[in-house]
């Protein structure tokens, strides 16, 4: 990606675009799991210095943009076709913007790379681990575990918005069973849990 599109301007744009702090909060959270998985990804093929910097760049970029346009284009044929349409505009990467299209079931666009799969997994359970720290007393991050989250998604009147098959669904595309998934992506705003607003205040 080129330097002047990176992630500080997608940050940017996610904050241009969408006033609502939920919104931006799961934009990033989404766009911390992605960026995960670009870790994992770069290292699985081999790719080091800044090869691997710009292509983990890219899952961070689709995370924060992908509901870009929602706060302003909710409706099914707007989001997210208009954010694309800027995006590519801007002269965004079409790796992106094929991943951002793809996280929408109704878009007609295929699943295809590893960042397509990887940003459709993580949109779901982002907004998932983020209910189940919202629900602990301490509204921190740090104290979910993996077997709770299984747990909640077992409960079906707790967050009951999210799609738990997205979840299992995008594990499944990812070849990763939940438990893995689940664990990737909580170690990954585990880490971040202070920027993304969930370190609650866990006890000492
Ligand atoms: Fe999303």
């Amino acid at each position: 990606m080129s330097e002047t599109l990176g992630r500080a301007q997608a940050l940017a744009l996610l904050q241009e675009w969408t006033k609502g702090e939920s919104l931006r909060k799961h934009g990033m959270a989404v766009s911390v799991c992605t960026e995960a998985y670009g870790v994992l990804e770069a290292a699985r093929l081999g790719l080091s210095g800044a090869e691997a910097a710009e292509f983990v760049d890219m899952y961070a970029c689709a995370g924060l943009l992908h509901d870009m346009d929602y706060e302003r284009h909710p409706s099914l044929t707007e989001h997210p076709f208009v954010g694309v349409k800027y995006l590519r505009e801007a002269g965004w990467p079409e790796t992106v913007l094929h991943a951002i299209l793809a996280h929408a079931d109704y878009s007609g666009t295929l699943r295809e790379s590893h960042l397509d799969k990887a940003l459709f997994a993580c949109d779901e359970l982002a907004g998932f681990l983020t209910a189940c720290t919202l629900v602990k007393p301490s509204k921190s991050i740090l104290e979910v575990e993996v077997a709770g989250v299984k747990k909640k998604m077992k409960d079906k009147a707790f967050a009951r918005a999210v799609l738990r098959g997205d979840i299992t669904g995008g594990a499944e595309l990812l070849g990763l069973s939940v438990e893995e998934h689940v664990r990737n992506c909580l170690n990954a705003m585990q880490a971040r849990a202070e920027e993304l607003g969930l370190l609650g205040s866990p006890p000492a």
